[in-house]
């Protein structure tokens, strides 16, 4: 048996303003899970510490929260790997929610943005044989089956930065759900399914992987390249600045090995955007050409530039 003590936010919407902090101890076995721990806690010390959980086994997608300050499902955390030197471990909500009571959260906008994807098959035709069995090749599923594994558990919305900055950004779960019926051959909403999603802020992902930790390994970082891609591919919302600034990224690297920042500024603006160029340079450009800091207008390609457009052309970059 070990002691830990578990150092539990304490928050309850109804009767506080300001939440407070809880140290309790307790003593469970060597090899316990957080959320056995916690229900330890609450069946022996103190009944009103709250937290959702079902199946304990990391299928339910209940039990998320923040463990030494890193979202993860409580049941499939084994407290040997993050209790601290002093025996404690720091239990609070996820980040990214307003919380409600202690670890349970408001998951309402969450589920919206879940809810705007219209997370359901959209059938071309509905005839009687299709009603019945609509069958998907070996290929077809293989592309949908670790996505599917999705439980909902909010891990990867909550370990996001761009959704703490920008509520309206769809995030990483519902981006790879949309995948899941957008990479569905059998969904005859593909378009409009990419526009939705572009429309919900996907091209706001800045590429920073902290997604990239999923306990059921969906991998949402890949999906969202996945679904920009389908985006380029089928032309969806190509006159957004998003796309625009992948693809004009994409070639400058591959035509000069270097990221040619006028260029970038140009093609994702617009050339003849005026008044955009004035609103995007306005700020910065008058203090960088100050102190002799602007960007070259022209690239020089680098010496062995022959080697990154070999990498290009391997993994297929779309540039244009
Ligand atoms: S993608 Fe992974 S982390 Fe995100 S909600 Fe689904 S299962 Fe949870
Ligand atoms: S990769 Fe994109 S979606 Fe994932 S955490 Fe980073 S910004 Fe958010
Ligand atoms: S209790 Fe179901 S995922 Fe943890």
């Amino acid at each position: 048996m070990a002691k830990i003590k578990l150092d539990l936010f304490r928050f309850d919407e109804a009767v506080d303003t300001v939440p407070h902090r809880d140290l309790i101890e307790v003593e469970v076995p060597e090899a316990t899970t957080v959320l056995d721990a916690l229900e330890t806690a609450k069946a022996e010390i103190d009944g009103s510490i709250s937290f959702r959980r079902s199946c304990r086994s990391a299928i339910c997608g209940s039990c998320s929260m923040s463990i030494n300050g890193v979202t993860a499902l409580a049941c499939k955390t084994n407290c040997r790997d993050v209790v601290k030197d002093d025996g404690t471990i720091a239990v609070d909500p996820m980040q990214n929610f307003q919380p409600m009571k202690d670890m349970v959260v408001h998951m309402d906008p969450f589920w919206d943005k879940y809810a705007r994807l219209k997370p359901y098959l959209q059938p071309k035709d509905k005839d009687s044989e299709h009603e019945i069995e609509r069958r998907v090749s070996p290929d077809d599923m293989k592309k949908l089956v670790d996505v599917a594994n999705c439980i909902m558990c909010a891990t990867c919305y909550s370990l996001c930065p761009v959704v703490s900055v920008d509520p309206a950004f769809a995030g990483p779960a519902a981006i790879a759900y949309a995948y899941r019926f957008i990479e569905d051959v059998r969904d005859a909403k593909r378009d409009e399914r990419i526009a939705q999603i572009s429309e919900d802020y996907l091209w706001l992902c800045a590429h920073c992987y902290a997604c990239s930790y999923c306990p059921k390994h969906v991998e949402p970082n890949n999906r969202i390249v996945d679904v920009k891609r389908a985006a380029i591919k089928d032309r969806v919302m190509m006159n957004e600045r998003g796309p625009r600034h992948a693809l004009v990224v994409s070639k400058t690297i591959k035509q000069t090995g270097m990221l040619a920042e006028t260029e970038v500024i140009l093609g994702t603006v617009g050339r003849f955007n005026v008044v955009g160029l004035i609103k995007a340079l306005a700020p910065l450009g008058p203090r960088m050409a100050l102190r002799g800091k602007q960007p070259p207008v022209f690239v020089k390609p680098i010496p062995k530039v022959d080697e990154v457009r070999t990498i290009f052309e391997a993994l297929e970059v779309p540039v244009s």
